[in-house]
């Protein structure tokens, strides 16, 4: 019995240190809830007096948002969406696919869409696309991460909280492979490379 216990530890030892020597930190959980005030007082001020429906694109937003709607003190509706492009596939994007808009109730409300990382933009554009077909008062971008790539549109988010250089980040909703989605902060794999 002793024997096992000794061996389970050495095994969870092994893989913590495993996975902090794979990934370096780029953004630290205070610098985010830092921005994450500054941005929900320019929220409160834009959206005085509206009908505010925050908008969230799962799964990669569950941290952002939850943090932003604690901060948020004007009235407001929480929606959200489910969209994926990269699925299993890690670090490639693949085909967009969007669940939930059947349900969704936005007409003549102030959408603010709130989303984890702009890269292409096609997510983001492809959602504001559907959203409009329901006739919502306005349609404003709420972005965690804006990762510096070449793109074909000119479209920049309204709100901003962190531009980053061109890795791929894990951490605080964003995942690889659907893991490390419940890191507190930005993280990016050492040298870019994932460890599986
Ligand atoms: P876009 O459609 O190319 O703008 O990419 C946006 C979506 O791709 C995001 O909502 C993420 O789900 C995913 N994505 C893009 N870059 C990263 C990354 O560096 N890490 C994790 N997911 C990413
Ligand atoms: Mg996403």
């Amino acid at each position: 019995m002793k024997r096992i216990l000794i061996l389970m530890f050495l095994a969870l030892a092994s893989c913590c240190f495993a996975i902090e020597h794979t990934m370096e930190l780029l953004i630290s959980s205070e610098e985010i809830a830092a921005k994450i005030n500054e941005a929900a007082e320019q929220i409160n001020t834009d959206y005085q007096g509206k009908n505010l429906t925050v908008l969230m694109v799962m799964k990669g937003a569950i941290c952002v948002t939850s943090d932003l709607i604690r901060k948020i003190t004007i009235p407001f509706q929480l929606e959200y969406l489910k969209a994926s492009s990269y699925g299993n596939n890690g670090m490639v994007g693949g085909e967009l696919t969007i669940l939930g808009l059947d349900r969704l109730q936005i007409e003549g409300r102030d959408i603010l869409i709130v989303d984890d990382i702009y890269e292409t933009g096609n997510t983001i554009l492809g959602v504001i696309e559907k959203l409009k077909v329901k006739n919502p008062k306005s349609i404003k971008t709420f972005m965690l991460l804006v990762k510096d790539v070449p793109r074909k549109t000119i479209y920049r988010p309204d709100y901003v909280l962190f531009d980053i250089p061109n890795r791929f980040v894990i951490g605080y909703g964003l995942d690889y492979k659907e893991y490390y989605r419940g890191l507190p902060g930005i993280f990016a794999f050492i040298d870019d490379k994932p460890p599986f």
